[in-house]
């Protein structure tokens, strides 16, 4: 029947679309940590003497503090109880982050949309550190320890005390 197929075909490809949308992970580092290193670290990161408020992306620490009145810039799973997504996504430029009077142009949509997407789906942090690759120390280096370390026990006073126990 060709509705059948018809409608087969459409829910394919709203369940392509929906994979394509929603069905990747956000990651922090990749996708979140350049629009805030980016856009608000100017005022709200490393930098202590640029702060206006305690409030930092650059730590996770900073990003979760409460802000008063029960309210986090991220609330984890609800982008809408965030104050983070109810600045940037703001049509207010009193309210709007980063701000206008900085001569600041607003986050573009797709980037609001990943910021939503990331909080919705918990908000999970990364250390700056997940930067660098797993390294896994060469295998000589581990057989050199224990060829040094046995020389120096066996000279026993090598280490303060060594000797004396
Ligand atoms: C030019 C400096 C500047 C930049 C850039 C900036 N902010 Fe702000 N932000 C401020 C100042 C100043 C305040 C405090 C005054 C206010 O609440 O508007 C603030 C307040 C906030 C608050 C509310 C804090 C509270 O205690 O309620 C949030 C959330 C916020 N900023 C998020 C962001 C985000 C996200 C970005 C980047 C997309 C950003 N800001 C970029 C200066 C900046």
């Amino acid at each position: 029947m060709p509705n059948g197929r018809a409608a087969a075909a459409v829910g394919v490809f709203a369940l392509f679309a929906a994979t394509v949308l929603f069905g990747q992970e956000i990651e922090f580092n990749r996708d979140i940590r350049p629009i805030l290193s980016d856009q608000c670290f100017a005022c709200h990161g490393p930098d202590a003497a640029k702060r206006k408020t305690k409030l930092r992306f650059d730590t996770e620490a900073g990003a979760r503090i409460e802000l008063g009145k029960g309210r986090f810039a991220i609330v984890p799973g609800d982008p809408e109880r965030s104050e983070l997504v109810r600045r940037v996504a703001s049509a207010d430029t009193a309210v709007r982050m980063p701000p206008a009077y900085a001569g600041r142009a607003a986050l573009r949509a797709d980037e609001i949309e990943r910021i939503r997407r990331w909080i919705a789906q918990g908000a999970r942090w990364q250390s700056f550190w997940s930067f660098i690759p797993p390294q896994r120390p060469a295998l000589p280096t581990i057989r050199d320890e224990k060829w040094v370390r046995n020389p120096i026990d066996r000279s026993g006073g090598a280490a303060p005390g060594a000797g004396g126990r």
